[in-house]
């Protein structure tokens, strides 16, 4: 594992950051930041960033179309919850209106809020609105939860909306983490774009479709082809890769010693062992979480630098939860087999006890709908994240 970093990256990260304005909210964030870690870092109480959603590609500076993908915040406000539950203190940096911690159980759900609740009858004709008898006890489990991380200041959520925003508040707030050394844990499950606009080939205005001519190169970074084929003017978008700055954040940004947890997202089963790997050899942070879109729900892959190297952790069988985009037959076909002589031993955690189920928030609820995969992953890491901070406290001999 190289002590640093070549200069080349330094360079390309300044280039990046030069080019954008800092986001609006940056400071605020910075300020509020801030004062969350002095708090966590006074009572020596771990911190994990996590961040969650997806980013925006704006095609234009002044924005109304924009590239964007499907995550919903899902992995990132469930792992949220889990992490406040085992003494976590997080900062959760996700993309403006997606899923929250808490909130996430009665938002973008089927129900409509308003269906959780009810108007007492009264005489008066005003009364009280109240939640359904038959959510109550859930609602108050979440609540108290909910309530408990507010008051003591346990949670602080800060929002983003483009991949411009993410990587600048990225390296901000692993920069305001370094007091808290090998306390803070970065767990990255954000689906960051991996195309962008650079800003200096980025329309200003709104980009028009067919009414107003447009002086070819002059206006936007989208090109229209010199001849059309059809009497309607075609979109081509010229996306550059957005430089990956995994690297700059585990050699320059996060502080010393702490641990770094990345997600790997793909679709193709046959390749997601190998792509989660690749990324753990090129960034040399502790683990990626392989997970296929098809089956994200039920299972996951650690993959470590140490042995065993590829681990799986699925919810069993019968405890999974229904999903209309999931493929469960799926489920397993991202596994390679073990490699006899390298000793890269697979194993697999199949949690089929009832800890899962009662813990974390809704319990009885929650298992009625099925068991969080997220239940499973966050008491594993916490595990993992024990070990380093042990091994970090240890007295050199
Ligand atoms: O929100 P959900 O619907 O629940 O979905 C969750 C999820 C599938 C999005 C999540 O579990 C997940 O897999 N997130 C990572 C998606 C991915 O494949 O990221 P990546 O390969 O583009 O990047 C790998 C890692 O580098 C990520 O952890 C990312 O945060 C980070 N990254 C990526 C690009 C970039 N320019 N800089 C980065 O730091």
């Amino acid at each position: 594992m190289p002590s640093s970093l070549p200069d080349s990256s330094a360079e390309e990260e300044s280039n990046y950051f030069n080019n954008y304005p800092p986001p609006k909210a940056l400071k605020n964030h910075e300020a509020l930041t801030r004062a969350f870690i002095e708090r966590h870092v006074e009572s020596n109480r771990r911190v994990v960033l996590v961040t969650s959603g997806g980013t925006t590609v704006p095609l234009e500076n002044q924005t109304v179309r924009f590239v964007d993908n499907f995550s919903a915040g899902t992995r990132g406000a469930t792992s949220a919850e889990y992490f406040l539950e085992a003494g976590y203190a997080v900062i959760f940096l996700h993309r403006q209106f997606s899923l929250l911690p808490y909130s996430r159980h009665y938002s973008h759900s089927t129900n409509c809020f308003l269906d959780f609740m009810d108007e007492r009858p009264s005489p008066s004709d005003h009364g009280p609105i109240v939640v359904r008898s038959e959510y109550q006890d859930e609602m108050r489990e979440v609540l108290r939860k909910y309530r408990y991380a507010k008051q003591n200041n346990l949670l602080l959520l800060l929002p983003f909306t483009t991949v411009t925003e993410y990587l600048f508040e990225l390296r901000a707030l692993a920069n305001l983490m370094r007091p808290l050394g090998a306390n803070a844990l970065f767990y990255l499950a954000a689906a960051v774009s991996d195309f962008f606009i650079p800003r200096d080939r980025m329309a200003e205005h709104k980009i028009q479709s067919s009414e107003v001519p447009v002086i070819d190169g002059d206006v936007y970074t989208g090109l229209h082809e010199d001849e059309p084929h059809s009497g309607s003017k075609k979109l081509v978008v010229d996306l550059d890769p957005v430089p990956k700055f995994l690297h700059r954040l585990v050699y320059g940004w996060a502080p010393e010693k702490s641990m770094i947890v990345s997600f790997k997202l793909e679709t193709d089963p046959s390749i997601l062992v190998y792509k989660a790997r690749t990324s753990l050899q090129r960034y040399s942070h502790h683990l990626v979480i392989g997970n296929l879109l098809s089956t994200r729900k039920w299972e996951v892959v650690f993959v470590t630098p140490d042995p065993p190297g590829e681990r799986w952790i699925r919810v069993p069988k019968s405890k999974r939860s229904k999903s209309i985009s999931g493929v469960e037959d799926q489920v397993g076909l991202a596994e390679s087999k073990p490699l006899v002589d390298s000793g890269d031993e697979v194993t697999q955690l199949q949690l089929g006890d009832t800890r899962a189920a009662s813990g974390g928030v809704g319990g009885a609820a929650q298992a009625r709908k099925g068991i969080e995969i997220e239940s499973i992953i966050i008491p594993e890491l916490v595990k993992m994240h024990s070990e380093m901070i042990e091994k970090a406290n240890r007295p050199r001999s």
